[in-house]
């Protein structure tokens, strides 16, 4: 395991893109390419992203993460950390990012699909307060795999305690 010396989190870049689409293609079996994350950026006015890297080895980014805005909803897309660097809360300190982020934003809902067998990602999203609320069967095109989804209250209940984010640098969001 390689150890996060000097965290920050702060939007995604353009110029962050080739090191997501890295860390995309460790993560999952059906990776976004550069230029479904380009379109969010520059197409997609509901899409919000958040990065969070290590200023010590020159800005280096280990993990994504992002959410849809629609109403009072926001739908997390994805969310990964680079394979050398789990085990250590950055998942953590991105989801109470993105959490936050939509909340000044307006949400009061997020939900999420997860595959049934990712136990790991599954306990992440039950200690910030998300219930698993229905099954999409066959989600997942490659294996056919059902996808769980997941819902948060972010009014009520929520589990985010910030705990996580004293460590770390983090612009204005
Ligand atoms: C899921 C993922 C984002 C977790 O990232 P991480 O930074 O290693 O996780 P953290 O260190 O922040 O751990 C947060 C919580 O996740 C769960 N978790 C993390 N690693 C785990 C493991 N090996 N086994 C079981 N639960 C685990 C635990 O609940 C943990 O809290 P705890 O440390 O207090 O027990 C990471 O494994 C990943 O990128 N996986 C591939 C992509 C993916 O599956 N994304 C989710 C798609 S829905």
């Amino acid at each position: 395991m390689q150890k996060i010396a000097q965290p920050f989190l702060r939007k995604l870049r353009e110029e962050d893109i080739p090191q997501v689409v890295r860390i995309e293609k460790q993560a999952f079996a059906l990776p976004w390419t550069a230029e479904s994350f380009r379109s969010e950026l520059k197409n997609n006015d509901f899409a919000h992203y958040l990065v969070v890297g290590d200023k010590r080895e020159e800005e280096k980014v280990l993990a994504y993460g992002g959410f849809w805005l629609i109403l009072d909803e926001a739908h997390i897309t994805n969310i990964a950390v680079e394979e050398a660097y789990r085990g250590q809360k950055i998942s953590l300190l991105l989801m109470e990012g993105l959490i936050n982020d939509a909340t000044l934003k307006g949400a009061r809902l997020m939900t999420l699909e997860v595959r049934r067998s990712n136990l790991t990602a599954i306990s992440l999203y039950e200690k910030l307060g998300f219930i698993p609320e229905g099954v999409r069967k066959y989600y997942y095109t490659d294996n056919n795999e059902d996808a769980l989804i997941m819902w948060a209250n972010l009014v009520q209940g929520g589990k985010v305690s910030g705990e996580n984010s004293d460590f770390c640098d983090r612009e204005q969001l």
